[in-house]
């Protein structure tokens, strides 16, 4: 669901904003997640986008995410609380209801309330069991391809499963290049599902998208949580990634018969070195399964991989091919920095 906002503004950027103003420009046009649905109710919660605080909160039913701040005298309204109207600011208990208007002005009750008392909004929209945004203000509702398409998640026989989010001290361009690097499963992912033995990969070749790319990786590297080996003798594994710039890709892995297990990443940058990671999953095994067991391995293995993005230097994504050395092996990085490059960004 959309909602338009109430006045068009001058983007500006944020306050300490940590990206430069032709990154952020760029960045800022683009949708990502900032919150779980089931997070955001009639309690007003807050986030962070690209460096802007955001309040979120639902009002008759409605979405609204408006910059965290209220309008009369600068309290975040994230410190409010949902009073059946809507959020109440904790200092004079204005309060904001659908489409961010102010609706109660309890020192002046009876006095009509001035334009310059309502929110802007920026636009929302539920997908994949998350709320995403733009903060773009001439932006409403999401174009078809603004927001990555995910395989299987609508289809009969998927069990859709949104983990909780995980909170990454990296920048959004590392943590996806990491999902996106097929080189370093038998080392950092040897206690959760990989061989530390099996560390060779075989050639593979991305293709670019209008999106950004895609590649489909054959290898014997099993998927499944260590300890179990469900697959037939010499089974290859094909893990199909489709990556949508800047910050989302999702990967496909063709499990033994017709198994099928999607996990998208969605990197959301909090800052240009924080990132908030939403990992909605789908599968059509182990359906009847408690979702706390994706949960658990999930978090594993994204913790695993945390602790290398928290220690890269620097912190943001190299663009410039020379800064780093390349292997065969990182050909998915490659077409990922291109894809980044012609978006405009400068990276770190
Ligand atoms: S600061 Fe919010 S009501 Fe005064
Ligand atoms: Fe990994």
């Amino acid at each position: 669901m959309a909602t338009a906002p109430l006045a068009s503004f001058e983007p500006v950027l944020p306050h300490g904003c940590t990206f430069t103003p032709q990154d952020w420009a760029i960045l800022s046009r683009q949708w990502y997640p900032v919150a779980l649905a089931r997070e955001v109710g009639e309690a007003p919660i807050k986030a962070r986008l690209l460096d802007q605080p955001l309040v979120l909160y639902r009002a008759q039913d409605a979405l609204v995410i408006a910059p965290d701040r209220c309008p009369h005298r600068g309290v975040p309204l994230s410190m409010g609380r949902g009073n059946g109207r809507g959020v109440e600011c904790p200092y004079h208990g204005l309060t904001f209801g659908a489409g961010g208007r102010c609706v109660h002005v309890p020192a002046q009750p009876q006095r009509s309330i001035p334009a310059q008392f309502h929110l802007h909004t920026y636009p929302a929209v539920e997908r994949y069991g998350l709320i995403w945004t733009c903060l773009d203000p001439a932006a409403t509702a999401p174009d078809t391809d603004a927001i990555i398409a995910m395989p299987h998640w609508d289809e009969a026989g998927f069990q859709q499963i949104v983990c909780p989010w995980i909170d990454i001290r990296g920048s959004a361009g590392r943590q996806m290049e990491g999902f996106l690097d097929v080189a370093h499963f038998a080392f950092i992912h040897s206690e959760s599902f990989a061989d530390p033995d099996n560390a060779q990969v075989p050639d593979y070749r991305p293709r670019r998208t209008a999106q950004g790319f895609e590649a489909e990786y054959w290898s014997n590297v099993a998927n499944y949580p260590k300890g179990v080996d469900k697959a037939p003798p010499g089974f290859r594994w094909l893990r199909h990634f489709r990556c949508h710039v800047p910050f989302t890709a999702t990967l496909e892995v063709h499990f033994p018969g017709d198994d099928r297990l999607v996990i998208l990443n969605a990197a959301s940058p909090v800052s240009a070195t924080e990132t908030r990671l939403f990992v909605p999953i789908a599968r059509n095994f182990d359906t009847d399964q408690p979702v706390q067991g994706v949960y658990d391995f999930n978090r594993q293995v994204f913790e695993e991989d945390r602790a290398m993005v928290e220690a890269q230097w620097p912190a943001q994504l190299p663009l410039d091919p020379s800064a780093e050395a390349h292997l065969t092996a990182d050909m998915s990085s490659m077409f990922y920095r291109r894809a980044l490059r012609d978006l405009g960004l400068c990276g770190g």
